[in-house]
């Protein structure tokens, strides 16, 4: 565990605020799997201590980032608990995590190189980041906002954290940088949300269907890409440029604003037709 204090705690969290009747369903199936994603966050640690065995400094900033991503999801699921009743959050992680597993075994990371991995790390802080902002200002449940507040914050740090990381290592060329980026980007519709959907929202029910990896990560996407806002594509757009070292207003930039425009239009369309 580490030692470095979190920004907040679940006790900061105003539970005696909720307006049930204020929880849109597809937000709350939303935040079902988003919850199992957080909360499977040691897994994560451990990766990442097997790639950056050695770097002490960056394995103590993992373990303390396993903390915070582990609050996420403990917060996501107490909300979720008291909307839903009938929501059993310790079964529905306990069938994510046996039907979905990281590469623990390995001790180089799937990106090539320690610098791609602390990139692609930077490119899903900054789809968190924009996610939890654009549920915090789509949805009308208070606790829910002040819930998303918190962990939109705690992103945006990890973010930095990433990045500060990043600089310590030799930087990839631009292709490999973009390859890397644009990469992650897409993976955000693999088997890992859709396996999430599925734990959250099937799993256990007489009438479960059997798990179609396209139709629950579509449904999942679909959800997520109906929040955003213009606002929050230009923030993770813009966050994902600086990632890579476009600056700002530069011709590359546009380019990659371009075409973050037109691959979220394409992925909530396709999401929709699955
Ligand atoms: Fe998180
Ligand atoms: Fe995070």
């Amino acid at each position: 565990m580490s030692e470095t204090p979190l920004r907040w705690s679940l006790d900061d969290i105003d539970f005696s605020r909720l307006e049930p009747a204020a929880a849109e369903p597809e937000l709350l199936a939303a935040v079902k799997t988003a919850a199992l994603v957080e909360a499977n966050s040691a897994d994560y640690v451990t990766y990442l201590h097997n790639v950056f065995h050695g770097d002490d400094a960056f394995c103590a900033a993992a373990s303390h980032w396993g903390v915070e991503e582990a609050q996420h999801g403990a917060a996501l699921a107490r909300w979720a608990e008291a909307i839903d009743p009938t929501f059993d959050f310790a079964a529905s992680l306990a069938h994510f995590r046996a039907t979905y597993s990281l590469p623990l075994d390995t001790s180089t990371s799937v990106r090539g190189s320690r610098a791609g991995e602390l990139l692609a790390r930077c490119v899903v802080e900054s789809g968190t980041c924009s996610y939890y902002s654009a549920l915090r200002d789509h949805t009308r449940e208070p606790v829910l906002r002040q819930i998303c507040h918190h962990i939109a914050q705690d992103e945006a740090h990890h973010y930095r954290l990433f990045q500060q990381h990043y600089r310590r290592y030799p930087r990839p060329a631009l292709h490999a940088r973009l390859r890397i980026a644009l990469g992650r980007v897409v993976e955000t519709g693999d088997d890992e949300f859709g396996r999430a959907w599925y734990s959250a929202n099937h799993a256990g029910a007489a009438d479960a269907p059997v798990y179609d990896r396209a139709a629950c990560a579509g449904r999942y996407q679909a959800i997520v890409t109906g929040l955003y806002g213009e606002r929050h594509v230009r923030t993770v757009v813009h966050m994902i440029a600086q990632a890579v070292g476009a600056r700002p207003g530069s011709r590359l930039a546009r380019w990659i604003g371009t075409l973050g425009w037109w691959w979220l239009r394409r992925r909530g369309a396709a999401s929709a037709a699955a």
